[in-house]
């Protein structure tokens, strides 16, 4: 017995920052949380902060450049120019629903430098803490709006379609029980794909559902190879690592290897501020060669990495690590997917009901590889951007063609699938792994049938095959070559979904 729900407005599915601007800016809206709220989402994790053209000496034409400068050729230009020029009001609309931005005497935000910023312009919180501060403030918002409703507890076992495609609702297992909620639009802002992989900074939760729901639902995907591994997740057996933030090295820490010798020269002029993708596979190559890879902060922050980075320092002194005196052990690690659920500027897509925000969606704002600190941003701008179209949506579709749950992948076969996506899709991938890797998931599909995190898997994977050149994040030792800059974009055929 499925149970029943109409609701008036959108449907939202995921509660990080973008879900929830995307409910703030809707006004009316049904939030789904698989976890209880500001758990179980990447945004709460964010250590460096949010990136805007706050400063005098910056401009939204200046942050553009650098966005489109790390997208490595695949932004969409529109895309950038709206989110760096909506960057700095949207940081003052946290700052007014009362996130408390690090501030100078004069009230101006304190601003931090990362890789490939070519201003200092990452608005911070209490050092290291922006995600879990901004994140606080916004739930606070949300908790306070008595025309949103939250539901935690809750996942989407399937987006429900009527006869045309259009999206009408969805169905949601919610405390265990199966609900069917019909509603005017859905919106998704599930996050990443970090859960796919063995080594990941973001919850386990986000693995890949939102982008396998919507490609089985009929959505154009777009990019979807293209993820991005952070140099710096902290080693220590951890399961998700936790981050030790750019902003470190925007303050001068120093990557070693074990016998205590600076190696990015080696790799790029801009050592340890290089783009994020060079500073990884320098990482990864320093790491395969049996060197290791440190982060050495004992002279650039000391004694003061208790109050400066006290989310870092905390996650150290867990492991008997102190890193006013001693390096941290650090590893490349799945932290952001650029690719997503293809949308327009206002996180439309493909499919009529049917919107999505965040890191699931591909606005074309983060292209090949994303600057660091845009993510907040862009869940900030888009999401807002998301919750206002669907709030304007007045059509309710027909009835449900199938109100049947998608299947689960077990979690001894999450567990292998993890091993594998980071052994063949990881920092450095070739065709010979990545076929092995595309038999693997292959093999999985008769016996789980269209699993969305399979089928999340499956479109990185095959992408990866297909894209025979290096851009961005995406490194073939194959073809380490860049090609004509080219967009992939893949939408299932009823057939495919039904196969898979
Ligand atoms: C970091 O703090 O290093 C992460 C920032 C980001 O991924 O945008």
């Amino acid at each position: 017995m499925i149970e029943r729900i109409t609701f008036d407005g959108p449907v939202i599915l995921g509660a990080g920052l973008a879900g929830l601007s995307a409910a703030l800016a809707a006004k009316t809206a049904l939030v789904l949380s698989p976890t209880p709220l500001a758990t179980g989402c990447s945004s709460a994790w964010a250590q460096g902060g949010m990136a805007a053209a706050l400063s005098g000496e910056d401009s939204p034409a200046l942050h553009a450049a650098d966005t489109i400068a790390a997208g490595a050729g695949l932004c969409d230009p529109e895309a950038v120019a709206l989110l760096t020029t909506e960057g700095p009001g949207a940081v003052r609309d946290l700052a007014a629903l009362g996130a408390p931005f690090d501030r100078k005497p004069d009230n101006g935000f304190v601003l931090s430098l990362e890789a490939a910023h070519s201003k200092a312009r990452v608005a911070r919180v209490g050092g290291d803490g922006a995600g879990a501060a901004i994140m606080a403030a916004v739930i606070a918002a949300v908790r306070a709006a008595p025309t949103i409703e939250i539901r935690e507890n809750a996942r989407a076992r399937r987006l429900l379609q009527d006869a045309t495609g259009r999206v009408v609702g969805v169905l949601a297992e919610i405390d265990g029980t199966l609900v069917e909620i019909r509603s005017t639009a859905v919106i998704l802002a599930t996050g990443g794909v970090g859960g796919l992989y063995a080594v990941t900074t973001t919850p386990a939760e986000v693995r890949g559902e939102g982008l396998g729901l919507a490609a089985l639902a009929g959505a154009t995907i777009a990019d979807p190879e293209f993820v991005q591994f952070h140099p710096t997740a902290i080693d220590i057996g951890r399961d998700p690592a936790p981050l030790a933030t750019e902003a470190l090295r925007g303050e001068g820490a120093i990557l070693r290897n074990t016998d205590g010798r600076a190696f990015m020269a080696d790799y790029h002029p801009a050592k340890e501020l290089a783009p994020r993708d060079v500073v990884a596979r320098a990482l990864h190559a320093e790491r395969a060669a049996g060197r290791g890879a440190f982060l050495d902060a004992t002279q650039a922050v000391g004694d003061h990495f208790p109050q400066e980075f006290p989310a870092v320092f905390q996650a150290c002194q867990s492991a008997g690590i102190d890193p006013r005196r001693a390096m941290i052990p650090v590893v490349p690690a799945v932290h952001y997917h650029m690719g997503g659920v293809a949308t327009d500027l206002e996180g439309r897509t493909s499919l009529p009901g049917l919107y999505a925000a965040g890191e699931c969606a591909s606005t074309g704002v983060q292209g090949a590889n994303r600057l660091a600190s845009n993510s907040l941003l862009e869940a900030a701008v888009f999401g807002a951007r998301a919750g206002r179209a669907a709030a304007a949506e007045a059509a309710r579709g027909g009835e449900p063609v199938s109100l049947a749950p998608l299947p689960d992948l077990p979690d001894a076969a999450l567990r292998t699938l993890r091993r594998a996506m980071s052994r063949d899709a990881g920092v450095i991938r070739d065709a010979a792994g990545l076929t092995r890797l595309l038999e693997q998931i292959e093999a999985l599909e008769p016996a789980y049938g269209p699993c969305p995190t399979v089928v999340a898997a499956r479109l990185i994977v095959e992408a990866a095959l297909a894209r025979q050149e290096s851009r961005g994040g995406h490194f073939r030792s194959d073809f380490p070559a860049t090609a004509e800059p080219v967009r992939t974009f893949v939408t299932l055929t009823s057939a495919d979904a039904a196969v898979r």
